[in-house]
């Protein structure tokens, strides 16, 4: 009788909100208040808590179902039913599931939700579906967002999230924990991989095209093909001083604006759903304790609406790792005044809960921070049509793991795979060219992925991918068996550390060298993320530069193919390297357009989204300083800066040749808001057709804050038949050209600037 009350209740709320939701924002408002209204503070802070799925279960995913996972009724009902607990994550067990062990899973969650309490309220499920739907098996696994950079062409960004959304929700699954909009600006940083590279721009543009591809060119999160989205991790998590993960970085006001903020602020005004918190530490205050960063900058300066949810136990951390709490209720006080709406508990939910009752009733924690914080999650709940759709049906997925989808996963690292060195064309192969296909990487599902697939740190893969091709197994698809040997050389330690590798039949890989026309070595990491993936030299392995140089000796042409989260250097072997072909981590197609692209089935245009160091010591990012790339100055001193990357941020070669001519402005002087129209012509004068990515850097010649040396303000990729030309346009104004000074103010200071397009440069001056 009661139940029935209180669901016909939460009916004719919900069906106020439908009606209010085509009425306006403060009538939509007013409503979810009233909800509110209703609840005991026990409720509340049970919305404010997230915790692992694993709390109310026991077993395992199906790929090791000798006892599959089953929830254990008593504790579901003590999380969900006495403390009322709102949002559950991630998979059990760190495996990969069907969708039909999903949709029972959630099923039996929102049934508990739904029916067992009060309010009725259903949980909203989160989970981080980063490259494809991770954690669900038989979804398309695409390149990982380090890949999808590379292409330089955002429809791709916008293909995986918008086919991610479809599998995510196929899965009974709406909130996802992805876009990551970190600045890639440390090769060093275990999570390089995650993010779009180290430049701000096109970081912006790919992130756009994500949230998106996730909640629809129209938000379309109410649809059962969309899902939300959550941009992380805000802010600066990515550029810490020792370059691991979750340790201290030191970042002053105006470069965290200008270069970490500006994908972020972007992704706010086009209505992201909500933001994940930096597990770091910045300028000494753990991030997840900074009131500045999540209520002042985020929620009162970018004016974001949507929920603000740590990072994994990051709340705990403020007392047990950082040690700015003296324990578990002062890290809770201080967390939930900075302004954060959900804790990630995700383990211990009583002491979160307890303990935030108990704040509130000291009067520590003021309600109407906990009401803030639950109507911002109620809204996105609603939003989300989760009292109507609480759990979807994996048959009303028809395009799940299509084909039309896998065929856009491989278009993407087909457009992605850059080719770094191509010495007397000696790529593409013909395809009667005998190889020896060798190293670690040559013959893993896993390092094609990388982390983040099936499991969390991507040690289960091969047991997911049976059906895909390996570069082993594209090669052979490709030139037939006959044509290919195989040798690992090296191997990596599967079930060791990631960075571990041993030899396996060294000699016999050498040998094998000497009896083919050509050897495709593959080389790189194993996967890896987050803490676990933390490093101490970022150069390749000795056993992987041996096995190089041991190699190269044999005399035949070695193509090096790197598959790797982030640039390992490789200054020791690259001059002894014919050709080298960076994959990244490309993903379950990735073999297969590998493979097409050595053998002349298509040609690349991947350009890289990062500078490849050469060297351990000396990293730095395209947009550095002038007193980093000094030239020799006159006199006996030598005041000489050596720049000296691999390869440079944007390099990529073709099949065929570009040729840049025309580069023409509208107007040489131009003054505020003015648009100036810049045009250049791009002819393919090769013999074969091809796409490049056309870029327009900017350079501002004199700056009150010492410039850098040149910014990517656009970028266009274009195809182009041989012998074709196109004239390709950008627009920009004087804000494209602004940089935040001293004050932490943007400006554009009058001056001049160099506009640079394929090593075409002319002048501009700003009145
Ligand atoms: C990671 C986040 C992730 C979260 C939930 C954390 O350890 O830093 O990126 O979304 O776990 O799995």
């Amino acid at each position: 009788m009661r139940k029935t009350l209180y669901r016909s209740l939460t009916l004719i709320l919900l069906s106020i909100f439908a009606i209010s939701c085509s009425t306006g924002k403060n009538e939509t408002d007013a409503k979810i208040d009233k909800i509110i209204s209703e609840m005991t503070l026990e409720e509340k802070v049970g919305q404010m808590t997230q915790i692992t799925l694993d709390v109310i279960g026991n077993g395992e995913g199906r790929h090791e179902s000798k006892v599959p996972f089953e929830i254990d009724t008593a504790r579901i009902r003590k999380a969900i039913v006495e403390y009322h607990v709102g949002s559950i994550l991630n998979t059990t067990n760190n495996y990969a599931m069907p969708p039909a062990q999903w949709n029972k899973i959630i099923t039996f969650i929102q049934k508990v939700a739904m029916e067992q309490t009060r309010m009725q309220i259903p949980v909203i499920y989160g989970v981080d579906a980063i490259h494809g739907t991770t954690y669900t098996d038989g979804a398309i696994m695409f390149p990982q967002q380090i890949t999808l950079a590379a292409t330089f062409n955002p429809t791709h960004a916008y293909n995986m999230a918008s086919v991610t959304a479809y599998e995510t929700r196929a899965s009974s699954i709406p909130w996802n924990f992805s876009p990551v909009l970190d600045l890639g600006a440390d090769p060093r940083f275990s999570r390089q991989f995650e993010g779009f590279g180290e430049d701000p721009y096109l970081v912006k543009m790919m992130g756009l095209e994500m949230i998106k591809g996730y909640e629809g060119i129209t938000d379309s999160i109410h649809t059962k093909y969309k899902v939300a989205s959550c941009l992380k991790h805000f802010l600066g998590y990515s550029v810490p001083v020792s370059g691991k993960d979750r340790t201290p970085a030191y970042i002053p006001e105006n470069v965290l604006r200008e270069y970490h903020l500006e994908p972020f602020k972007a992704a706010i005004a086009s209505g992201t759903e909500s933001v994940m918190i930096n597990s770091g530490i910045i300028n000494g205050i753990t991030v997840h304790a900074s009131h500045d960063i999540i209520t002042k900058l985020l929620k009162e300066e970018l004016n974001f609406e949507g929920v603000v949810v740590t990072d994994w136990m990051d709340i705990i951390n403020l007392h047990t790792r950082d040690k700015i709490a003296k324990d578990d209720k002062e890290a809770i006080k201080l967390a939930i005044n900075a302004g954060i709406d959900m804790s990630m508990v995700p383990y211990e939910y009583e002491t979160f809960c307890d303990n935030l009752i108990a704040l509130v009733k000291e009067g520590e924690v003021k309600e109407s921070r906990i009401d803030d914080a639950v109507r911002r999650i109620l809204k996105l709940k609603l939003k989300l049509n989760l009292w109507e759709q609480a759990v979807t049906n994996i048959s009303d997925y028809p395009e799940f793991g299509s084909e039309k989808s896998a065929r856009m996963a491989y278009e993407a690292a087909a457009e992605a795979i850059t080719l770094l060195k191509n010495n007397n064309e000696i790529l593409p192969l013909s395809k009667t060219t005998k190889v020896l296909v060798t190293g670690p990487n040559a013959n893993s599902m896993r390092t094609l992925n990388g982390g983040w697939s099936y499991s969390w740190q991507g040690e289960k893969t091969d047991r997911y991918t049976e059906e895909f091709n390996t570069i082993l197994e594209a090669v052979q698809n490709e030139i037939g068996t006959n044509n290919v040997k195989y040798v690992p050389g090296v191997s990596y330690v599967n079930d060791g550390k990631y960075f571990e590798d041993v030899e396996d039949q060294f000699a016999n890989a050498i040998a094998a060298a000497k009896t083919v026309d050509a050897v495709i070595l593959c080389l790189g990491e194993n996967t890896y993320t987050e803490k676990s993936g933390d490093l101490n030299d970022l150069n390749l392995s000795a056993n992987q530069l041996r096995l190089a140089k041991e190699l190269a000796k044999t005399g035949k042409p070695v193509i090096l193919v790197l598959n790797e989260g982030r640039p390992r250097c490789i200054s020791a072997i690259e001059p002894e390297m014919k050709a080298v072909f960076q994959t990244y981590l490309p993903g379950n197609y990735g073999g297969d357009a590998l493979a097409d692209i050595v053998f002349g089935d298509v040609n690349p245009s991947g350009k890289l989204p990062y500078t490849y160091p050469s060297y351990p010591n000396s990293l730095v990012t395209y947009y550095h300083k002038p007193s980093e790339e000094q030239k020799r100055a006159e006199g006996a001193y030598v005041y000489e800066s050596d720049y000296n990357p691999q390869y440079e941020f944007g390099h990529g070669l073709s099949y065929t040749t570009f040729e840049y001519s025309n580069l023409k402005v509208s107007k040489k002087e131009f003054s505020a808001d003015e648009t100036l129209t810049i045009t250049v012509d791009v002819k393919n004068s090769g013999k074969r057709s091809g796409k490049e990515s056309v870029l327009l850097y900017s350079s501002d010649l004199y700056a009150s804050i010492t410039p850098d040396m040149k910014r990517l303000r656009r970028f266009s990729k274009i195809s182009l038949e041989a012998g074709e030309t196109k004239t390709v346009s950008f627009e920009i104004t004087d804000k494209d050209l602004a940089f935040v000074n001293q004050h932490n103010t943007w400006v554009t200071e009058p001056g001049e600037f160099e506009i640079t397009i394929g090593g075409l440069k002319t002048k501009i001056t700003f009145k």
